[in-house]
């Protein structure tokens, strides 16, 4: 990312740290429990392999896809799965793991869906709020971070698929870099 429309937000040390400093409250608050952590794909792989690694209880991994019509930064609003956990959930603890909440639509019908089924109890933790944003009354029960609006890439995130590897949080502006793509 060599352009000038990017501008961190988030250095690999702050996001270690607050990694870190979630770990340990959700090791804490299922202390003598066993979770089962499902990450939402695709924005969610780099941020749950860090949680993982950091907590100190037993912990089940698995992972879900959900994806809301319509393409750009925008949620449309009309959420589908379109790949299910593969564990079962029933009699569970399971603790969602999502990058950002944006409108809240996409883990409210997340959570919706897996509450159907039973689980001991169900939590998220997200990587980032966007709180302002909401379509929904939709809270997280961990938060890394919260923002304003603004277009973020890194950590996981993407724009147009690209920028998930880096390591750093970045805000970018979308125009400048659908220009700056055009022109390539
Ligand atoms: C993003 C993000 C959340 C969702 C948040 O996913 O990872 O899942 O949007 O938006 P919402 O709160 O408005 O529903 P995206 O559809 O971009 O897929 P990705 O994780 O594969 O990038």
């Amino acid at each position: 990312m060599a352009d000038s429309s990017k501008k961190v937000f988030l250095q690999p040390s702050e996001i270690s740290r607050r990694v870190k400093e979630l770990a340990g409250e959700i090791s804490r608050d299922y202390a003598g429990e066993e979770i089962l952590m499902i990450g939402v794909l695709k924005g969610a792989f780099i941020f749950m392999a860090d949680l993982v690694r950091a907590l100190s209880i037993p912990c089940q991994t698995d992972f879900i896809r959900a994806a809301s019509y319509g393409a750009g930064t925008e949620s449309s609003g009309k959420i589908v799965m379109t790949k299910d956990v593969e564990l079962v959930v029933d009699g569970r603890n399971v603790l969602i793991v999502e990058d950002i909440v944006d409108s809240g639509l996409t883990l409210q019908y997340i959570v919706d869906t897996l509450k159907a089924r039973n689980p001991k109890s169900v939590k998220v933790c997200a990587f980032l709020d966007k709180r302002s944003r909401r379509k929904v009354p939709f809270e997280a029960d961990y938060v890394g971070f919260t923002m304003d609006d603004g277009f973020i890439v890194g950590y996981g995130l993407d724009f147009n698929e690209q920028y998930r590897y880096l390591p750093a949080v970045y805000v970018i502006d979308p125009v400048g870099h659908h220009k700056n793509e055009e022109q390539q």
